[in-house]
Parts: structure tokens; C-alpha cells; sequence
């Protein structure tokens, strides 16, 4: 991996803008992909949640590529995530140090609120499945946002994380949390991909100081063609004439696509060609006109709608 991009956080942190994502990571896998990714391919950044379940087998692997001194922890930008069941003022710090334990480190570099949505904290981490009520339809925790914010600042000022920020957060989401805030989000991670573009938050996000990582940046290729759920974007048309001429793959042409956005882009893999394929991105840009291209596929298509699961239309 030559000549990685970084990005600076309002916090004054600098992170790599190309991550390995960890979600569906399965754990017999995920040890062997970050090792490899992190000790091999020059990856400096892993995304991480307490809902993907195999945070234990991640922190084995980092514990070993550092103790192997292949890259030493101060280089590399890790990611966690509060899960919804953790929203109540008392459960933030125990989800986190949970999260630390599993992943064998003394801090995070960023924690996010994983869902601007409360569960009840019986409901199973495993999976992510929520209690739901006999209509079918999400059960609550009546916990405000502000009061779980307020407990992750804490974390801020215990030094158990670097930076917080949030994911799936809307606009008026984050109007709200700005309100409040005494440590303003430093990032919000979304789902951005040419089929969802979200032009207009990203620019709010970044006229705010917010980074934005762009989340299932290859439109969950692997999954969506092994279930049939949803157009394959690794197979489009558009992306896969730019990525010919230019010798690149369609997975490259989309991590590249949020780069030059200036979004931070966590593609996951598992596969050992692909995770080092994906990392190929420093040596080549998309024009003006290829950008443009891109720019016309939008349709804003959502790979995850929670919608699906929770019958609460969080996007509409
Ligand atoms: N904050 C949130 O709510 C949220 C939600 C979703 C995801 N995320 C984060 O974002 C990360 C990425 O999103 P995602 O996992 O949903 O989807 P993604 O990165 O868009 O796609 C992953 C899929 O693409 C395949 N793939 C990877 N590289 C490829 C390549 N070069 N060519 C062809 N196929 C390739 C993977 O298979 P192989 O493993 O076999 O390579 C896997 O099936 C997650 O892992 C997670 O860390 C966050």
C-alpha cells in the first residue's frame, strides 16, 4: 500500500482513510484477515463493534501483529462501536471497556453511538436481533441520545477513547446532538456508495467538521450476490468500463470513488486477494468526468435498511 491518504478529525487526530471492515467477518476468519491486513498489506485502520461478535478474535490478532512489532498500536486507527442495548447512561462505560477487553487494547482511537436508537438492555447483543412486540415492530428504551452522548464524553475524559462520533445519524439527528455537545461528534459513519450518494449530508457533515466514513462501500457485494438481495454494484456497467480503462477492478473504482470524496472508505473482506486488492487505491484517481459518470448511477438505493428488521422507518 503506497502513499495512504489521512484525514484530520476536529479533534486533531489523524486517521488513514482506507480501513478494513470487520462486519460479517465470520470469527474464524477475522484473526487470520486483520493479521494479514495490518501485518501484511500496510492497513492502519480496522473498524470494530461489539455486534459483529468476534472483537476477541480481532484483539488476538492485533495483540500478535504488535508483540511480532509489524506495526505498533499508536499507528493503528481503531474503531468501536457503542451497541443499542448499551444506550442507559450507566451501561456506556462497561460496553466500552468490554470492547477494550475483547480487543486486548488500553484505548480506542474512535467510538461510535452505533444507532441513533435505544434498545432495552435485555435485548441479545447476538446477532443484533431486538426485541420486537407482537406486531413485529421494534421495542424501545426510552434513553435520549443526549443522555447516552453525555456518557460517551466521559469516555473522552477518561481517556478510554480518543475521539466519539456517531453512525447513521440524519441531519436533524446531528443538529440536535450539536446543541448539546460538549465534544462534538467527530465523525458520523454512514452507508455511502454510487446507489446511495448522500451528497447533501456529506456536505452538511463536512461544513460541521464532521469526517464522514462511507460504510458497505462496495454495496456488500458478496452477500447481496450470494442471496440475490439487491443489485450487485461490483458489476455495474459505468464502474466496470471506468475500472477497465484503467486497469483497476470495480471494488477499487468504488473504494477510490469515496476517497476522492474525501470520506474515509472501510471495504471488508475476509478473502486474502481481495484485502490486498483493496488496498491498491493510492495509485490512480478518477477524473473530473469519471466522477461525473459515477454521480449520475445514484438511486438512493440502502443495502441495510433497518426498516427490514426493526419496522421503524429510520430513513423514511
Ligand atoms: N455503522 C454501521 O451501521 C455499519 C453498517 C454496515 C457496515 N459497517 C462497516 O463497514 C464495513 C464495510 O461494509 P460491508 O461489510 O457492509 O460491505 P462492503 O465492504 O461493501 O462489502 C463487503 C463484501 O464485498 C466482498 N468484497 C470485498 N472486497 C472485494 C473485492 N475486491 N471484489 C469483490 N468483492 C469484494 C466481501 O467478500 P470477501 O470477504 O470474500 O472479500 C464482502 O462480501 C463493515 O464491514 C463494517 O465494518 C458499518
Amino acid at each position: 500500500m503506497t502513499g495512504v491518504s489521512r484525514i484530520t478529525l476536529n479533534t486533531g487526530a489523524s486517521m488513514p482513510s482506507l480501513g478494513l471492515g470487520t462486519y460479517k467477518s465470520p470469527p474464524e476468519k477475522v484473526g487470520a484477515a486483520v493479521a494479514y491486513a495490518v501485518g501484511e498489506c500496510g492497513y492502519r485502520h480496522v473498524d470494530c463493534a461489539a455486534v459483529y461478535e468476534n472483537e476477541k478474535e480481532i484483539g488476538a490478532a492485533l495483540a500478535a501483529v504488535f508483540s511480532a512489532q509489524k506495526a505498533a498500536r499508536e499507528e493503528v486507527f481503531i474503531t468501536g462501536k457503542l451497541w443499542n442495548n448499551a444506550h442507559a447512561a450507566a451501561d456506556v462505560a462497561a460496553a466500552c471497556r468490554q470492547t477494550l477487553s475483547d480487543l486486548r487494547l488500553d484505548y480506542l482511537d474512535l467510538y461510535l453511538m452505533h444507532w441513533g436508537v435505544a434498545f432495552p438492555r435485555e435485548a441479545p447483543v447476538s446477532g443484533g436481533e431486538p426485541l420486537r412486540d407482537e406486531n413485529g415492530v421494534l421495542i424501545t428504551s426510552p434513553v435520549p441520545v443526549r443522555e447516552t452522548w453525555e456518557a460517551m464524553e466521559e469516555l473522552v475524559r477518561s481517556g478510554l477513547v480518543r475521539a466519539i462520533g456517531v453512525s447513521n445519524f440524519t441531519a436533524p439527528m446531528l443538529l440536535d446532538l450539536l446543541s448539546y455537545a460538549q465534544v462534538p461528534p467527530a465523525m458520523n459513519q454512514i452507508e455511502l456508495h454510487p446507489y446511495n450518494q448522500q451528497t447533501r449530508l456529506l456536505e452538511f457533515c463536512h461544513y460541521n467538521k464532521i469526517a464522514v466514513t462511507a460504510y458497505s462501500p462496495l454495496g456488500r457485494a458478496g452477500v447481496v450476490k450470494e442471496s440475490g438481495e439487491g443489485p450487485v454494484l461490483t458489476e455495474d456497467a459505468a464502474v466496470c468500463a471506468i475500472a477497465k480503462s484503467h486497469g483497476k477492478s470495480p471494488a477499487q473504482v468504488l473504494i477510490r470513488w469515496g476517497l476522492e470524496r474525501g470520506t474515509v472508505v472501510i471495504p471488508k473482506s475476509a478473502t486474502p486477494e481481495n484485502i490486498l486488492a483493496n488496498s491498491a487505491v493510492f495509485d490512480f484517481c478518477l477524473s473530473k468526468e469519471e466522477m461525473d459518470e459515477l454521480a449520475k448511477l445514484e438511486r438512493a438505493h440502502r443495502y441495510l435498511d433497518p426498516y427490514e428488521r426493526w419496522r421503524v422507518p429510520y430513513f423514511g
